[in-house]
């Protein structure tokens, strides 16, 4: 059966893969992306997918119901993966007012106007709703805790996380309530290509190429648990077409690292693949910067149940995922030299100080 598939924020990074991945491996399904193209947003991504006339693109905001109703109805969408959201935790602590109006309302406009159209169609049993969460909404671990699981109570300590958490909440209650098809997933730390310069891994490469400081904050202690996006994008995949709704899945790399490990192991891979560094040692470029507020100091995921219900594992080391990667942003600086426009330096001024700015 032909399924019409609503992929929300896909001109970002993990939807923008999951795009690739479903245009591959589903080729018979109807491919719409929905996003508001924010500054994380780039069309570049999935640009030569739209071209191809292989996905629809519409422009626009997740919290405008009116659209968001047409193109459901329009499109005759019968699977919704919600990915669109304002993603990173030092912006939600600058300005949390974005994160509230796109996490949790926009969510909400998005479960509604899909309610609405799954019951005028009859409740049909095999439409799916999965909202995509982060592991973020659990809190933070200390190096003896257990990892995060399904049964974890939320916790949520950034303006990104609670409204992260507030939106699972809102999926959750529309599943329990009206009976809607909806599944939760909550992901650990993702990776890979198209990944938006500024977090950690993509800042740190980019840096390294341009010769420019590395920002670590506090000690570099702070752990994460990190997944290659295309390993995430298996995983959504199974959880659309195999999870039942109702449940949640918590997906995880199985693959704790802390942020100085993290960086030196990315200074090491740039070291050996990358030619004509402007800085050798890498590690010369490394600054310990001023903690973030209230950094949560350790997560990781207990992937148990994915794997035991849908048979999900992730594929891809941690070695072998930051070398791909590594290799990807070297290959594709005509993907990530435009994204560095003077609205991105002023942010990193702002983040980091005149000293890491362009
Ligand atoms: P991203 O910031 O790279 O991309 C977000 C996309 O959403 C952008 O294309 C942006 O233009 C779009 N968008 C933002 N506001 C919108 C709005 N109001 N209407 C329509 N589109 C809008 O994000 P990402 O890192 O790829 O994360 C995708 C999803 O996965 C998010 O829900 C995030 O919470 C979740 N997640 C991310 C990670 C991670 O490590 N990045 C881990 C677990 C879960
Ligand atoms: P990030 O990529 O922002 O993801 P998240 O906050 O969702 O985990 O950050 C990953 C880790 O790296 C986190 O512990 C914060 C740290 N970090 C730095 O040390 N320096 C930086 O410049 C950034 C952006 C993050």
């Amino acid at each position: 059966m032909t399924r019409h598939l609503l992929i929300t924020g896909g001109a970002g990074f993990i939807a923008g893969n999951l795009v690739h991945h479903w245009a591959a491996t589903h080729p018979q399904d109807r491919l719409v992306v929905l996003d508001a193209l924010t500054y994380a947003g780039n069309l570049a991504t999935i640009g030569p997918l739209i071209d191809a006339g292989r996905v629809q693109f519409v422009h626009g905001d997740i919290g405008d119901a009116s659209l968001v109703t047409e193109v459901l109805q329009a499109q005759a969408i019968s699977h919704v993966a919600h990915l669109a959201a304002e993603s990173h935790v030092d912006r939600s602590i600058s300005g949390p007012g974005a994160f509230l109006r796109t996490n949790v309302g926009g969510t909400f406009t998005l479960l509604e106007a899909f309610r609405v159209h799954w019951l005028a169609k009859g409740s049909p049993e095999h439409w799916r709703f999965l909202h995509v969460s982060t592991d973020e909404v659990f809190g933070s671990l200390e190096p003896q805790d257990p990892p995060f699981s399904e049964s974890t109570a939320y916790s949520p300590r950034s303006p990104y996380a609670a409204s992260k958490a507030a939106s699972d909440h809102l999926a959750r209650a529309w599943q329990h309530t009206y009976g809607l098809p909806v599944l939760v997933s909550n992901c650990s730390n993702n990776y890979g290509p198209y990944h938006f310069p500024e977090k950690l891994i993509p800042l740190t490469l980019i840096n390294i190429l341009l010769g420019r400081p590395i920002p670590v904050y506090g000690d570099g202690s702070n752990v994460r648990d990190w997944l290659y996006v295309h390993d995430h994008c298996r995983a959504l995949e199974r959880v659309l077409l195999a999870g039942e709704p109702g449940s949640t899945y918590c997906i995880g790399g199985n693959n704790e690292v802390a942020n100085l490990d993290l960086v030196s192991l990315l200074c090491d891979l740039m070291e050996e693949l990358a030619p004509d560094l402007p800085v050798r040692p890498c590690r010369e470029l490394i600054r310990f910067v001023a903690d973030r507020p209230g950094h949560d100091r350790r997560y990781a995921i207990d992937a148990s149940h994915i794997r035991r219900t849908l048979g999900w594992e992730p594929q891809v080391t941690v070695q072998e995922g930051l070398r791909r990667t590594v290799q990807w942003y070297l290959a594709n600086r005509g993907w990530w030299e435009p994204l560095l426009s003077p609205e991105y330096s002023g942010y990193l001024e702002a983040q980091y100080g005149a000293s890491l700015g362009a």
